[in-house]
């Protein structure tokens, strides 16, 4: 291999390690698709939650629909038991999303996920959805985490 190649892969693998999407299934976005998932600091997956501190979640999607509102519900998916993971702010149009939302246009979406100290140290899947006017899904995703002290 060439040193200017070997210069390209190394790169390449340096930009692929440090910006790594995060790996997330799609949970049923019937009014919209999502095109990529973010999560700050997320060195590695599934990404590791430290108790006591604050993830930015950057959920990039296109709406086939309009909506004049949008709101966030959050799951923490336990042994398949979704339960309700609350986050500060559930309105859309306050996280990211400029309102109202037209029909073939990105948006990011970007939000805190606050990881409260007195949560148990497991794995979970993070359930995130984002509900139009109609309660209709614009996104909805999973993606594994683990919370760690
Ligand atoms: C969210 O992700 C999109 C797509 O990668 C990017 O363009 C945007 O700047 C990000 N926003 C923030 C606040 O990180």
């Amino acid at each position: 291999m060439g040193y200017m190649m070997l210069c390209v892969v190394l790169l390449s693998f340096l930009a692929y390690a440090t910006s790594e999407p995060v790996k997330f299934v799609d949970c049923g976005s019937v009014e919209g698709k999502v095109v990529g998932v973010d999560i700050q600091p997320c060195a590695q997956q599934p990404c590791q939650l430290h108790k006591g501190q604050s993830y930015a979640v950057n959920v990039t999607f296109s709406s086939s629909v309009a909506s004049q509102t949008s709101k966030a519900v959050v799951h923490g998916v336990i042994a398949g038991v979704p339960v309700p993971f609350p986050i500060p702010i559930e309105d859309g149009c306050k996280s990211g999303i400029q309102c109202p939302i037209v029909p073939q246009q990105m948006y990011s979406y970007v939000n805190q996920l606050p990881v409260k100290s007195e949560y148990p140290s497991i794995r979970l899947v993070v359930e995130w959805e984002l509900r139009d006017d109609a309660n209709k899904d614009l996104f909805c995703i999973k993606f594994p985490v683990q919370i760690v002290s």
